[in-house]
């Protein structure tokens, strides 16, 4: 349990699940209902969520759920950290900031040895991430996903071996939400070219 002197970050209860879809609608705005229905269709058994709450009311979530790095030897049980939402009327206050530090020590906590994200590399990679291709990873989607995009902290229990390819669950693949495609991508391609 995280606690700051205005809200309380906890985890998330069944009884959470229509505020933590309505925070997650609210911070994606257009792209909203698709990522609200990421996190409701990875299932209860294969997620933990985070929210923040404040009197009562629920202003942000961070989730983090099960996928495997497909590794020589075996597959390995990693987290992935997704979706991070923050209500707007609440966006830069650092609730985001506190949110990925607490899903950082509860990855550490649960003992996987990698926890990974796709997302923006000044963001992330100020709040403990670093570069997953840097420690042998390849992103689940290989020809989509900017390598500077794709980031990740190795915990203590990573073993040498395990490395290789991010495999997510079907419900990434069913919400065609693994990596990015054009013209997002190209975008994106060209906004990191720089950090390649
Ligand atoms: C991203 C998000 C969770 C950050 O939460 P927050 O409470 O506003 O963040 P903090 O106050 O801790 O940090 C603010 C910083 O984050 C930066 N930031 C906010 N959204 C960002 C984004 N999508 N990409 C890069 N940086 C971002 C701000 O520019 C600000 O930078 P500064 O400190 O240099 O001014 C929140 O803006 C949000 O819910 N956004 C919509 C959903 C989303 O895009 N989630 C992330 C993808 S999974």
């Amino acid at each position: 349990m995280v606690s700051a002197p205005s809200y309380e970050i906890r985890p998330e209860q069944p009884v959470d699940r229509d505020d933590v879809l309505r925070v997650i609608a609210a911070a994606f705005e257009d792209r909203g209902e698709l990522v609200a229905d990421i996190w409701a269709g990875l299932g209860r058994h294969r997620r933990v969520g985070l929210v923040v709450e404040q009197g009562g009311h629920v202003l942000g979530h961070v989730g983090l759920s099960r996928a495997w790095v497909d590794a020589r030897q075996a597959l390995v049980e990693v987290w992935v950290l997704s979706p991070v939402s923050v209500e707007p009327e609440r966006q830069r206050q650092g609730i985001g900031t506190a949110l990925v530090a607490a899903a950082i020590e509860t990855a550490r906590g649960s003992a996987v040895p990698v926890l990974f994200l796709e997302g923006s590399p000044s963001y992330y990679g100020a709040r403990g991430f670093d570069r997953a291709d840097r420690h042998g990873f390849v992103p689940a989607a290989l020809e989509r996903t900017p390598r500077a995009a794709f980031q990740c902290v190795v915990f203590e229990s990573r073993e040498d071996w395990m490395t290789g390819q991010l495999i997510y669950p079907d419900v990434w693949w069913e919400h065609d939400a693994s990596g990015l495609r054009d013209p997002a991508l190209a975008e994106l391609e060209e906004r990191f070219a720089s950090l390649d």
